[in-house]
């Protein structure tokens, strides 16, 4: 019986654990990047889809100063590990780019 119980637990619980919550700073991005992650800016690299410990990782090089380039090192100067973390589990929870994908406004 426990173990049923436990069962149905997980299950309730699996949906919220696997679930991304939108960033509350999510329009500091969307301007180049897409809410999803699908950029419409030539220049500018999708992000959705991509792995997570990568996006986390390149947020935080640029905060840093192991990665210098303009736009992202100002930007990423204003953001908290937290923040990071919650950009890096947004985009990578997002359907990746595709060839079909609408990419730019113009095409
Ligand atoms: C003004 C446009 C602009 C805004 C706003 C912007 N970015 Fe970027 N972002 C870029 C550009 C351009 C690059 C490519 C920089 C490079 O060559 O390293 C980039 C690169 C990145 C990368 C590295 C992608 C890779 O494949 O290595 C990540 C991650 C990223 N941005 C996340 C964010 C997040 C999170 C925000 C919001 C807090 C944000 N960006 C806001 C333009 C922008």
């Amino acid at each position: 019986m426990k173990a049923i119980i436990s069962v149905f637990f997980l299950i309730l619980a699996f949906p919220t654990l696997a679930r991304a919550d939108k960033p509350a700073k999510l329009g500091l991005c969307a301007a180049c990047h897409g809410e999803n992650g699908i950029s419409r800016t030539p220049g500018v690299p999708h992000l959705a889809g991509q792995d997570e410990t990568y996006l986390r990782k390149a947020l935080n090089d640029y905060r840093s100063g192991v990665r210098k380039v303009s736009p992202m090192s100002s930007i990423a100067n204003q953001l908290q590990p937290k923040d990071i973390a919650a950009f890096a589990k947004w985009y990578a929870a997002q359907p990746g780019f595709r060839t079909d994908s609408k990419m730019r406004a113009n095409k």
